[in-house]
């Protein structure tokens, strides 16, 4: 049974709701009608049109889409109409209408089926163990690499920021990789082959090929046979041996140096690079024949200033990591200079911080701010950046710009702060409230009065 929601977001009674249940009832679904005074769960929304309803309705229950939720035109023409990438971005996995298909509410199933095994592979301990992170963006990420390595053997492409998790990102797919009788995970850096040798690194050679090869030797793809070459750093391999790849790339076969002999390697392709690569295409300095062999699934992996409510539970993680597992506290204000820093180098930046801060501590009371080494500490007060930094005031920019006034930003900020808090309490609106430092009560009326203004 696939436990879902059920609401109409319809005009009229042109639509046959009754049916439309029974045929989701028929297809595994047990469907009961949406709570919208405590929404929480997947479900499945129908609509008659796209407009800023539909999408602050879909914003609510899908808490910025980590909740599935299926939105479902009830005709054609009302999708044709609108423009269903914002719903979207709003937060829906899918859209469709239902008279798309001939047996619409079959599909809606398979969907939720998917997402649920994606869903739970993403809570699964390996996935959970290996990569922390609950926000939003992370947990996007997750998903697209958990379906990529369960349900498929594409290429996949790591894009992000140094110190994100590309690699550890890599070696999750190979792990998930459902291969029977899969071999290893066979890692290159790119930064590090020499011009004149790559030919050895990447395809091996023959004894003799060249002065100084007095054996034979397997190259990167013979290793990776049958398992998972990772090609970290790949914006870093100069013109010429992005050359040398394309073929490999596509076919899978090559010759060793100094052999005629064509052999064929099957593996997965996993590349990284912290650069951006459809700019280096333009400048001329990447491939695009390359690019579009390697990126069959390009995946980009959040930086942590995106993702700021998975620095203390990462924190957390090392702290654990360094303790072997026992879990030392961390002080109030030390969480607050955690979540204040600046991490150039992302995870790595910050799992490099708390090992320092861990390696002067002592006691079994929490970490204090004594624990953070000088050279860590701010200089004064004002090196933290205030958090209505540069980027609020752009917003606020703009929002005077475009004509909107000291009510509606107001209003804007509010509803903002409010629907975070309720999202990053996984929609718990008492705990919500206290971080927003008003009463249970407060928070409901302003969010029922909201509804009421958005649905007259
Ligand atoms: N989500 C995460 N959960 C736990 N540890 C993480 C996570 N992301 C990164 N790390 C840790 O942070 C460090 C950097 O990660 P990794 O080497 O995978 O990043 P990278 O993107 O390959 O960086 P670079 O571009 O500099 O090579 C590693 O020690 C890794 O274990
Ligand atoms: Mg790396």
């Amino acid at each position: 049974m696939i436990k879902v929601w059920h609401h109409f977001l319809c005009q009229g009674d042109a639509f046959p709701r009754k049916g439309v249940i029974e045929a989701l009832a028929d297809a595994g679904f047990d469907a009961c009608p949406l709570d919208l005074d405590a929404p929480s769960g997947r479900g499945v929304l129908f609509f008659d049109e796209i407009n800023a309803r539909a999408c602050d309705l879909l914003r609510e229950v899908s808490r910025n889409g980590i909740e599935r939720i299926l939105a479902i035109a009830v005709s054609r023409s009302a999708l044709a109409l609108g423009n269903a990438w914002e719903l979207l971005r709003a937060g829906a996995s899918d859209v469709f209408a239902w008279d798309h298909f001939s047996d619409p509410a079959a599909e809606a199933a398979a969907r939720f089926e998917r997402w649920d095994e994606v869903d739970n592979l993403v809570r699964s301990p390996l996935v959970q163990k290996s990569l922390v992170g609950q926000s939003r963006a992370w947990i996007a990420a997750l998903r697209q690499i958990v379906e990529v390595a369960s349900f498929t053997s594409a290429s996949v492409l790591l894009l992000g920021e140094s110190g994100t998790g590309k690699e550890k990102a890599a070696r999750l797919i190979h792990s998930l990789d459902n291969r029977a009788g899969k071999a290893d995970f066979v890692v290159l850096d790119c930064t590090t082959i020499v011009q004149e040798l790559s030919g050895s690194e990447f395809f091996g050679h023959e004894k003799g090929a060249f002065t100084g090869a007095v054996a034979t030797r397997d190259g990167a793809f013979a290793l990776a046979d049958g398992g998972t070459l990772f090609l970290d750093e790949i914006g870093e391999l100069p013109l010429p041996l992005q050359a040398e790849l394309l073929r490999v790339v596509q076919e899978h076969t090559y010759k060793r140096v100094g052999s005629n002999l064509w052999r064929r390697a099957d593996f997965r392709l996993i590349c990284a690079t912290n650069r951006d690569l459809l700019r280096e295409i333009e400048q001329g300095r990447f491939r695009r024949d390359l690019y579009s062999r390697i990126a069959s699934w390009p995946c980009k992996l959040p930086p942590l200033c995106e993702r700021p409510e998975d620095i203390l539970p990462l924190a957390r993680h090392f702290i654990g990591e360094l303790y072997d597992g026992d879990s030392v506290e961390l002080d109030e204000p030390v969480r607050q200079y955690l979540l204040e820093c600046r991490y150039p180098a992302n995870v790595r930046d910050l799992k490099q911080l708390v090992a320092r801060m861990v390696y002067r501590h002592v006691g079994p009371g929490p970490i204090t701010l004594g624990d953070i080494p000088e050279e860590d500490r701010p200089s004064t007060e004002s090196a933290f950046e205030n958090w209505c930094d540069a980027s609020f005031e752009q917003a606020v920019r703009l929002a005077l710009a475009q004509g909107f006034g000291l009510k509606d930003i107001g209003r804007t900020a509010e509803e903002t702060a409010e629907r975070i808090a309720v999202d990053e309490e996984n929609g718990n609106l008492q705990r919500a409230a206290q971080r927003l430092g008003v009463t249970d009560r407060a928070l409901q009326i302003r969010r029922a009065a909201r509804r009421k203004t958005r649905d007259s």
